[in-house]
């Protein structure tokens, strides 16, 4: 049985008081989780304050990026080894923020991969396609060639110590979410390409949709057999809405 996991991306939002009143009211009410693994995805300058606002409860906490190089002289990075000495859990690998306005490569996401396993770090590679890729009929080859990048650098086996997240992009801050049965289906795919290298790692492996979930519209995604959880953008920044979005889950 793979337990399901939430995660709220707060991308580049929060200051220091809405983040201690947004968690604040989030821990008081955490008991209400039933079946979900919960963490939040801070940006790299609040990690201290999330660490010690989280630390000893259930929910766990990580970066929305982390640098391919280890430490040394690369101005504005963020090392592995940092992230941890906050206590991060997590790292989102691969946003499709990260993919499309800042042009990093399935090349590149892969290096950021193996370095967050290389420090313990549990990655969460997001995939997906464009708009124009879905209307296309590319999505299966361009997910397949975001997971194919993993797979040549680290091997399959380096996806028994992660989490994958389908966003199609088209779907990401715009209100328009997939329907339950089109994320089922890439998902479905998603699960079937690693099975045929590896099915015991296939059948583990938490999927994540990612993609305007809402409280209103998490039970049916998250009712889907190999959705197994929520990579949550804009509603992970309300206490309420989070919350319920995680009392969704299987
Ligand atoms: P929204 O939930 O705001 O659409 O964002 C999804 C996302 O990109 C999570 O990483």
């Amino acid at each position: 049985m793979r337990q399901s996991l939430v995660v709220g991306n707060w991308k580049m939002n929060g200051s220091i008081q809405s983040n201690q009143s947004l968690l604040d009211n989030f821990k008081q009410n955490i008991k209400k989780v039933q079946n979900a693994q919960v963490s939040v995805c801070a940006p790299f300058v609040y990690l201290q304050q999330i660490s010690e606002l989280l630390k000893g409860t259930v929910i766990a906490w990580g970066a929305q990026d982390i640098s391919n190089q280890k430490p040394g002289a690369f101005t504005g990075e963020v090392a592995g080894s940092m992230l941890v000495d906050f206590n991060c859990q997590y790292v989102i690998i691969g946003h499709s923020e990260r993919r499309n306005l800042y042009g990093e490569s399935d090349e590149l996401v892969a290096e950021k991969f193996a370095m967050a396993q290389s420090v313990k770090l549990i990655p969460i590679l997001c995939v997906g396609e464009l708009l124009e890729q879905r209307e296309a009929g590319e999505t299966e080859n361009v997910v397949k060639r975001q997971l194919d990048a993993i797979i040549n650098l680290q091997g399959v086996a380096s996806l028994a110590n992660s989490v994958i997240a389908y966003e199609p992009v088209w779907a990401i801050g715009t209100g328009k979410t997939a329907t339950p049965q089109q994320a089922q289906n890439v998902h479905t795919f998603i699960r079937s390409l690693i099975a045929k290298k590896e099915a015991g790692i296939a059948k583990q492996l938490q999927i994540l949709y990612g993609g305007s979930v809402k409280a209103n519209n998490a039970v049916e995604l998250f009712a889907m057999p190999d959705i197994d959880g929520g990579l949550i953008g804009g509603a992970s920044l309300k206490a309420d809405e989070f919350l319920t979005i995680c009392q969704a889950a299987r």
